[in-house]
């Protein structure tokens, strides 16, 4: 019998506020359009509690809406330790974001932490932080997470797909 496997993928960043949940929700836009939904479950959070509970920062929802994408739901939330059992990858955005992912896991389970950009277009380059920054810095965070994320799609797309079980 043929069955498609299920990819489980976090996605950190610092405040889970401006890249991560951008990454969920452009990666979630690429799977939809893919019909790809019962292949994927994704998710995002930070390393940081500032944020806990708040909706992704105004100018990380303006250019999700800009492409389509509806951020407005979502609410920061911080890594927790069982996320290092239940996701089969944990993506940071950054090289900061990596080094305390891998601080805070099990070592049995650091090999599920990678650099979103280096494990999806096997180029490492940060996400940059873009909070303190000006308005169009997210246009650029967005274009990057569009583009890597659907190099994220490519790669995992035929892994999950008709799997012999
Ligand atoms: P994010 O951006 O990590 O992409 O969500 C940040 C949001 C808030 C802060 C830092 C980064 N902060 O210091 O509050």
């Amino acid at each position: 019998m043929m069955l498609n496997a299920r990819k489980s993928i976090l996605f950190v960043c610092l405040g889970n506020i401006c890249r991560s949940p951008l990454a969920e929700g452009v990666f979630g836009d690429i799977v939809a359009a893919n019909g790809a939904q019962d292949r994927f479950v994704v998710d995002s959070a930070g390393t940081g509690d500032w944020h806990v509970g708040k909706p992704p920062d105004r100018r990380s929802v303006a250019v999700a809406r800009r492409y389509g994408i509806d951020l407005a739901g979502l609410r920061a939330r911080q890594v927790a330790p069982a996320d290092f059992d239940h996701f089969d990858l944990i993506l940071g955005m950054d090289g900061d974001n990596v080094a305390t992912l891998g601080a805070l896991a099990p070592p049995e389970r650091r090999g599920r932490i990678a650099q979103f950009h280096a494990y999806s277009t096997g180029t490492p380059r940060d996400v940059p932080d873009p909070y303190f920054g000006a308005e169009d810095g997210f246009e650029t965070v967005y274009r990057m997470i569009r583009a890597a994320a659907g190099s994220l799609f490519e790669k995992l797309d035929a892994e999950t797909r008709g799997v012999s079980g």
